[in-house]
């Protein structure tokens, strides 16, 4: 049996829409119920529902073979796991982000106060342009309201739809990484399970092919 991790929230039903479309799924996975765990028999799977920022920990230790996440999560966690394909959904990007009509008082602003999901990813990205004394504050979510209430100058997040941006004030600043959901393998998994997890890939792969 091969077990996978899928990302709880908006792209735990998207991922599982495209496992189905791909035959890989034959399982209903309710939208309003609290089971986190579900076994297909037919295609001997086992789905766990974890936390996006679980699931490369999930993979990396074994409990579970597979996993499909952000590639956010990954940049932001650097785990040992191995990223085999983009699945082409999710599609997002990360942004720096602020107050609207501000973006110059930020450029000049000194020692900027950064509030994120995404301490790491923050930090190597000001030491690429160079900026020196940042302070990252982390928070674990609703982060577009730290410029608003004063707790931080600018954020780093995810955009989607840029609602959440426009309808609290907000705009892009800088536009930082393109986003899409991964298709990542544990290690050893790779080469015990091999011949199911290729034959798994190969399926995704041939639902990518056909959705072009
Ligand atoms: C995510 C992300 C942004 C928003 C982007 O938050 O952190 O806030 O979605 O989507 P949009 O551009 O379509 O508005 P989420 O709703 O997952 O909540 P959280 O940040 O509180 O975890
Ligand atoms: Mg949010």
């Amino acid at each position: 049996m091969i077990t996978i991790a899928l990302p709880k929230g908006r792209l735990a039903q998207e991922t599982a829409d495209f496992f189905e479309k791909c035959g890989l799924l034959n399982i209903k996975m309710e939208e309003d119920s609290r089971k986190l765990i579900f076994i297909d028999e037919v295609n001997n799977l086992r789905i766990i529902l974890v936390k996006p920022f679980d699931v490369p920990t999930y993979v990396e230790y074994g409990a579970a073979d597979m996993g499909v996440v952000g590639k956010d999560v990954i940049m932001e966690k650097n785990v040992n796991i191995f990223e085999i394909l983009d699945m082409g959904i999710g599609r997002c990007f990360l942004a720096l982000a602020g107050v609207k009509g501000k973006k110059e008082d930020f450029i000049r602003k000194k020692d900027k106060v950064i509030a994120t999901k995404y301490p790491e990813v923050t930090r190597e990205y000001f030491e690429k342009i160079n900026h020196q004394s940042l302070k990252v504050i982390r928070l674990n979510g609703s982060v577009e309201l730290a410029p608003l209430l004063g707790l931080a100058d600018g954020i780093v997040d995810v955009v989607e739809t840029g609602r959440t941006l426009k309808e609290n004030g907000l705009e892009v600043y800088e536009k930082l990484f393109d986003i899409s959901a991964r298709l990542i393998i544990n290690r050893a998994s790779l080469k015990m399970k091999k011949d199911l997890i290729n034959d798994i890939v190969e399926r995704i792969e041939r639902g990518l092919e056909i959705e072009g």
